[in-house]
C-alpha cells in the first residue's frame, strides 16, 4: 500500500476512534479519555521484567507496541495528545522519536521520566482512565468505567478499513511463517526447530507474536494448546499441527494448519475433509448470521466426517445431541480477532452492556454475537483423539457409538485443526488467510 493510501486510511480510522470515544465519554459522564500504554512488570524478588504487553486501548490509537510509560489523552473536539516517554537511559535502547503516517495527527509531548506524564494529564476527576491498575500515576488511577468500556469494547468488533489493512499485513507475515514451518517439518526438524524457522520467516521474536506458537508433532496435536516445543525430532514424524500467528502494527492474525507426512494416507484424507468443511464454514461468515449457528453446524459437519471415516457409528445429529461430537471437537468454532488474538466483547449483547449466553453444553465458545459487516472472526474446526474425553463418552454410556479400532488408528496423529481469519462484509466474506496463502 502506498504511503498516501495508508495515511488516508489512518485518518479515517482516527475519525472513527474519536467519534467512538466521544460517545463513550458521554455515556460515562466524563470529559477526557486517558489511556496509559502500560508499565513493565517485574518477576517476584527479581529485577527482571516480564515481556511487556501494551494496553490494547493504547495501540488502537497509534501503532506503538514497545512504549511503556506513555499516555494517550483524548478530549472531544481537540487533537489527541500523545505523552511519549523517551527516557534518559543507557541500559536499554530508547524509543526513537515518533515518526510515520500517524504522527501529524497528535499533539506530542516528549517526557524523559515516567512521572513527568502527570504534568500533561487533565484533572483526574473528569477522566475515564482505561488501563491496568499498575499504570496508576499519582491520582491518575485507572477507573475503567463500565459504561465507557462497554461502548468501546462492543464497537471494537467492527474493524475500520485501516485495521483490515493491518490485519492483511499480519496475515501475509503469518503465512510466510507457515510456509517455512511446513518446509522445516518436511525436512525432519524438531518442534523447537520448526518454531525457530517460523520466527525467522515472520521476523518476529516469540514475545512479539500475538500468542505462543503451538507446534505439535504426532500425538502432541491432541493437546489443544501444546506449547512445549520438543527439542528433538520424533523418530517417526507422522503429522504436524501448527497454530501460529503474527503481529503487524499491533494487530494479530491467527492461523492453524495440519499436515500429514504421508500425502496418500488416511490421515491426509481426513485433513482434506476437514479443510473442505472449514471452507464451507468460512462461507457462513455473512451479515445476519448468528455465530452460534456456525458453531453448531460445525459439530454436525465434523461428526459427518467422523462417520464417513468409520470413527462414529451414529448420525451427526445423534452425536451432537448426546455430546459425543464434543469429545472430538471440544473447543469453540472461533473468536473475534483484531488488536488481541481473542478480541474483547465476544458475548456483548449491546454497546451498553448485557451478554448473550453460550448454547448449553458448549462452554468454550468465545463469541455469541450475530455477525455484521466489519467483524473479523476465526473459523477453526478441529477433530482430536483425546483419551480423557473419549473415556467420558464410554462413561456416559455411549461407547457403542464409536468404533474404537478406528480411534486407535487415528490416535498416533493426535488431531487436526484448520483455522482462517475471515472478515464479514456486505456480501461474500473476505478470507484474510486464504488470500494471503494464495498471494504467497
Ligand atoms: N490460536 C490460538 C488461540 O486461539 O488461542
Amino acid at each position: 500500500m502506498s504511503a498516501t493510501a495508508l495515511a488516508i486510511l489512518y485518518r479515517q480510522h482516527l475519525d472513527v476512534l474519536e467519534q467512538r470515544a466521544s460517545v463513550a465519554l458521554e455515556r460515562g459522564g466524563f470529559e477526557h479519555l486517558v489511556v496509559p500504554s502500560g508499565t513493565l512488570h517485574y518477576q517476584v524478588f527479581d529485577d527482571r521484567d516480564y515481556p511487556y504487553a501494551v494496553n490494547p486501548h493504547f495501540k488502537a490509537w497509534a501503532p506503538l507496541t514497545r512504549n511503556p510509560g506513555s499516555w494517550l489523552v483524548f478530549t472531544p473536539g481537540k487533537r489527541p495528545t500523545l505523552i511519549y516517554l523517551q527516557p534518559f537511559d543507557y541500559w536499554h535502547v530508547v524509543p526513537q522519536a515518533p515518526s510515520g503516517y500517524w504522527v501529524e495527527h497528535f499533539d506530542i509531548r516528549i517526557i524523559r521520566t515516567a512521572d513527568e506524564a502527570a504534568q500533561h494529564l487533565p484533572p483526574p476527576s473528569r477522566c475515564a482512565i482505561i488501563g491496568e491498575p499498575q499504570s496508576a500515576l499519582g491520582e491518575h488511577v485507572p477507573n475503567n468505567p463500565q459504561a465507557v468500556i462497554d461502548y468501546l469494547h462492543y464497537h471494537r468488533a467492527y474493524k475500520t478499513p485501516y485495521e483490515l489493512a493491518m490485519m492483511r499485513a499480519a496475515s501475509a507475515s503469518g503465512v510466510r511463517g507457515h510456509l517455512a514451518a511446513e518446509r522445516a517439518f518436511r525436512a525432519g526438524a524438531s518442534e523447537f526447530g520448526i518454531h525457530l524457522a517460523y520466527c525467522q520467516a515472520v521476523r518476529q521474536d516469540a514475545n512479539e507474536l500475538p500468542y505462543n506458537n503451538i507446534v505439535a508433532l504426532n500425538e502432541h496435536a491432541a493437546v489443544l494448546h501444546y506449547t512445549e516445543l520438543g527439542r528433538l525430532p520424533p523418530k517417526d514424524p507422522r503429522s504436524f499441527l501448527i497454530d501460529a500467528g503474527a503481529s503487524h502494527a499491533g494487530y494479530a492474525c491467527d492461523i492453524t494448519r495440519t499436515h500429514a507426512a504421508d500425502s496418500a494416507g488416511e490421515f491426509q484424507a481426513m485433513v482434506q475433509a476437514v479443510d473442505a468443511a472449514q471452507l464451507g464454514m468460512c462461507d457462513q461468515v455473512r451479515a445476519g448470521t448468528d455465530y452460534k449457528q456456525i458453531h453448531i453446524d460445525a459439530h454436525l459437519a465434523l461428526a459427518g466426517i467422523l462417520r464417513e471415516f468409520g470413527v462414529l457409528k451414529v448420525s451427526p445429529e445423534a452425536a451432537l445431541e448426546r455430546g459425543i461430537s464434543s469429545a472430538f471437537f471440544p473447543h469453540g468454532i472461533g473468536h473475534g480477532i483484531g488488536l488481541q488474538v481473542h478480541d474483547v466483547a465476544g458475548f456483548a449483547a449491546s454497546d451498553s452492556g448485557g451478554s448473550i449466553d453460550k448454547p448449553t453444553g458448549h462452554p468454550y465458545l468465545r463469541l455469541t454475537r450475530v455477525l455484521e459487516p466489519g467483524m473479523v472472526v476465526t473459523i477453526e474446526p478441529g477433530i482430536y483423539f483425546i483419551d480423557m474425553l473419549l473415556e467420558e463418552v464410554k462413561k456416559n454410556g455411549y461407547g457403542d457409538a464409536v468404533d474404537w479400532d478406528r480411534v486407535e488408528a487415528f490416535k498416533p496423529y493426535g488431531g487436526i485443526r484448520i483455522e482462517d481469519d475471515v472478515v464479514c462484509t456486505d456480501a461474500a466474506p473476505e478470507n484474510l488467510t486464504r488470500d494471503a496463502f494464495a498471494a504467497a
